[in-house]
């Protein structure tokens, strides 16, 4: 896993842009931390290969750039939520699209309804428009997981100016387990403290330059303030943020130095 949410990292260099939404969810919501699941050791990727569907499905990363390209040109966040995308699949259950998987009768609460994605995980139609296209050139070929993988890659490639072009590896195969519970162990938290990170990312095999790294994927996109207003981080007396960094996200204050990228 290391591998391919390494390559969304790449998004580090990108210009910083973050944008603020008023309303939200409540994160006072979660019940409390539960034990975290013992580290694993990292996936080795064995099984995954660079043009996996060179002979099966040839234009198929072309199809989700393309599908990718038009969805960023009308509203580029859409790329952000993207990106996001693959991080909440690919920490919960391995990256096998568990986190495109909608309710049904005997299945009412998948992830995608859990508090991280619901509402705020942006982009499914993007997946769901790219897998059309795809069931039409060739049918039942590429998984959704590889989808999800491509898309966020190619947001990466188009929100970098294709500064950030990378080659992904696929042969992901879909899952079919998906509990709003697994994602709410699973996911970090915005509450969490470094300690808490740093644990959340060792159970999946991942380090502290791993986060590090990681976290720079942040230069993009939007967070609700009810992620950060209510535990007093953005407040002047009680913020440890950079105080220049802290009156620029604080609510209510007028937007500078960013791009459109909401
Ligand atoms: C380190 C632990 C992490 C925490 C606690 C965290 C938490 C959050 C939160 C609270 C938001 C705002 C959601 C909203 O209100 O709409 C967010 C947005 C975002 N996160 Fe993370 N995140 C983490 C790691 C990551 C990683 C590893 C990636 C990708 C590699 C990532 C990519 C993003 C992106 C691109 C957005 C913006 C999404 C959008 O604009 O729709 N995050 N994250």
């Amino acid at each position: 896993m290391a591998n391919k949410l390494a390559v969304l990292a790449l998004l580090v260099v990108l210009c910083s842009v973050v944008t603020r939404q008023a309303v939200g969810y409540s994160y006072a919501d979660y019940p409390p931390p539960g034990p975290l699941p013992t580290p694993s050791p990292a996936p080795s990727g064995n099984d995954l290969a660079v043009g996996f569907y060179d002979r099966t499905c040839p234009d198929a990363e072309k199809i989700v750039r393309g599908v990718v390209e038009e969805a960023v040109k009308q509203n580029p966040g859409i790329g952000a939520g993207l990106i996001r995308m693959l991080f909440h699949d690919c920490f919960v259950e391995g990256c096998d699209a568990s986190v495109l998987l909608d309710p049904t009768p005997t299945n009412p609460q998948p992830e995608k309804l859990s508090l991280p994605n619901n509402p705020s995980l942006r982009g499914f139609e993007v997946i769901d428009a790219a897998k059309a296209a795809l069931e039409k050139a060739c049918p039942g070929n590429v998984s959704c997981a590889d989808v999800v993988a491509f898309a966020a890659r190619d947001a990466s490639f188009f929100l970098s100016n294709g500064r950030i072009n990378v080659r992904m590896p696929a042969g992901r195969r879909d899952g079919s387990v998906s509990v709003s519970t697994s994602a709410l162990q699973s996911l970090p938290r915005p509450s969490f403290n470094l300690t808490e990170l740093t644990a959340s990312f060792a159970a999946k095999g991942l380090d502290a330059d791993d986060l590090v790294v990681l976290s720079g994927a942040h230069s993009v996109g939007r967070s609700h303030c009810s992620s950060f207003v209510p535990d007093g981080r953005l407040n002047a007396s009680t913020s440890t943020m950079n105080p220049a960094l802290a009156a620029a996200v604080r609510p209510g204050q007028p937007d500078r130095d960013r791009r459109p990228h909401g």
